[in-house]
């Protein structure tokens, strides 16, 4: 029996997040043999600007990979596949020797708001919405190139290829040039409806057909590690490699969300809400994303929050030096002792209203000067009242998302909670209130990652299709039903969050524009 498990394949599943990549080998019932994480940092040049070397990512990558290799050198040889996941829209411009040319532009950058109106000036807003189905936002691949072209047109004459960021790790361990649906869906650049690049938005904006790279399904085999990437890392070469990806969308995969049934709720860097459609769906209002799921024949809409578990980590960092040192002093995450921050407020935090738009917002408010604000500071507020209603502001902004789908006809059975912020219990908790709907735990945090594995596990033939890899695989812990006697108070708040951001939209404005 031991023999057997011994000898039973195992897949590599390796999520280029925001903050870091994680890596984790799984086995064919889901089980998580091991994981290697290696964060990297971010730059901001400008204020709203952010940016990364993709060679950092690679780096990250052949660092966790041989962590995992030199701890686990049998499980190593028993890997019979690959599958990625990465941070979305980012874009990643070669040169014609497949060398990065520039720092890749992020998710969450914000540099691009005069070339996503003249993207809707060059197209027509509602023609753009025709081919690709989303509208021009600072975050997407397309303005990204049309600012490169004109602030950095050397540079730009210059670029053979444009890949996102998780298909550079990809190019680095195969040596080939491809992307998948899910993430060719948040370049604006991709036909979302008929599943090709969109020769109207490519020509219409005189970019190069030429750079892009050949787009096919997740669990399509994008190539085969070669011999170098097998040196770097210690992965066995030859092993196949899925296409892989959108980190969305493979962390829906990897909660189990991958039909009209029950739709994910995730706090990594940002929050999203997701729901799997049977068909592409368009918002008219244009708050919520339509983009390509992982599956075969599925699509999804998606509410976007550009800081969500970005707005803890940014107390952490700046405010959070208590449960800083707490940490280092017993070995435990700085996340854990800011749980127990929060939970020593009461629900509602006495009335203080955290605006989670640090970075500006998506949905529901596309608007990249947006900031963040705590409304209602008195007397009585100390760093426990802050924590939690930074908790409950970013699950207000998951609500606004939620309701915005609901009124496009999502009405889930099921809400499954991901990311890094479903460790915390009392951040699920407090959703689950806020919504007025039961909140369900995956046995897996790293919901990207698995995610990515079962896609490669299907790529390499270990499951037939995502379907029956979910089936083996996801497992849900337990369902947080709401406290119907805290909905009340937290509607209060929410009224009032809602209408903060039509009060001071032409203050953030004015305000980012003055500095
Ligand atoms: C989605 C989005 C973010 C990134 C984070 O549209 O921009 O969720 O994918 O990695």
């Amino acid at each position: 029996m031991d023999d057997r498990k011994e000898s039973q394949p195992l897949v590599l599943g390796i999520d280029i997040g925001t903050q870091g990549v994680k890596a984790g080998l799984v086995d064919m019932n889901g089980k998580v043999i091991c994981t290697s994480s290696k964060d990297y940092p971010t730059s901001t040049p400008a204020p709203g600007w952010a940016e990364q070397d993709p060679l950092l990512w690679w780096e990250a990558t052949v660092r966790a990979l041989r962590g995992i290799s030199q701890k686990n050198p049998s499980e190593i040889k028993r890997i019979s596949g690959v599958g990625l996941s990465g941070q979305m829209h980012g874009s990643v411009v070669l040169d014609k020797n497949m060398r990065p040319l520039r720092p890749c532009i992020l998710w969450c950058d914000q540099r691009t708001s005069a070339q996503c109106e003249e993207i809707n000036k060059t197209l027509g807003k509602k023609e753009l919405i025709s081919y690709v189905s989303n509208p021009a936002l600072p975050g997407f691949t397309a303005p990204k190139l049309l600012w490169i072209r004109e602030h950095e047109p050397q540079l730009y004459g210059r670029i053979s290829h444009l890949l996102l960021p998780k298909d550079f790790v990809n190019l680095m361990l195969t040596g080939n040039l491809v992307t998948d649906f899910s993430d060719a869906s948040g370049t604006l650049l991709f036909d979302v409806k008929k599943k090709r690049w969109s020769s109207e938005v490519i020509s219409g904006l005189a970019l190069p057909e030429s750079i892009f790279p050949p787009v096919i399904e997740s669990t399509h085999v994008a190539g085969k590690v070669s011999a170098d990437a097998s040196l770097a890392t210690g992965i066995p070469e030859g092993i196949p490699v899925a296409a892989g990806a959108a980190d969305n969308a493979a962390s829906a995969v990897g909660m189990g969300v991958i039909n009209p049934e029950s739709v994910a709720v995730s706090i990594g860097s940002s929050g999203t809400v997701l729901a799997p459609t049977k068909k592409p769906i368009v918002d008219p209002g244009m708050r919520i994303h339509s983009f390509c799921h992982a599956v075969p024949e599925t699509w999804y809409l998606m509410g976007v929050m550009l800081s969500a578990g970005l707005s803890l980590r940014w107390f952490r960092d700046n405010l959070g030096e208590p449960e800083v040192t707490e940490a280092a002093q017993s070995g435990k995450d700085a996340y854990f002792f800011l749980d127990r921050t929060a939970e020593s407020a009461p629900p509602g935090s006495g009335g203080l209203i955290f605006l989670p738009y640090l970075t500006g917002e998506r949905t529901p408010h596309a608007d990249p000067y947006a900031r963040g604000v705590f409304f209602g500071i008195d007397l009585t507020k100390k760093r426990s009242h802050l924590v939690r209603s930074i908790m409950e502001g970013v699950a207000f902004g998951l609500k606004d998302s939620f309701i915005l789908m609901s009124q496009l006809g999502v009405s889930p059975k099921l809400a499954v909670s991901g990311g890094g912020g479903s460790r915390s219990k009392i951040w699920k908790q407090i959703q689950a209130d806020v919504f007025g709907f039961p909140i369900t735990a995956c046995s897996q945090s790293d919901t990207a990652m698995f995610g990515a594995a079962l896609i490669g596990g299907v790529a390499c033939g270990m499951s037939a299709t995502i379907e029956e890899a979910c089936k083996r695989s996801v497992s849900y812990t337990e369902t947080i039903e709401p406290d119907k006697s805290l909905f009340e108070r937290y509607e209060k708040n929410y009224r009032i969050f809602r209408e903060l951001y039509p009060a001071l939209k032409e203050i953030f404005r004015k305000s980012v524009e003055d500095s």
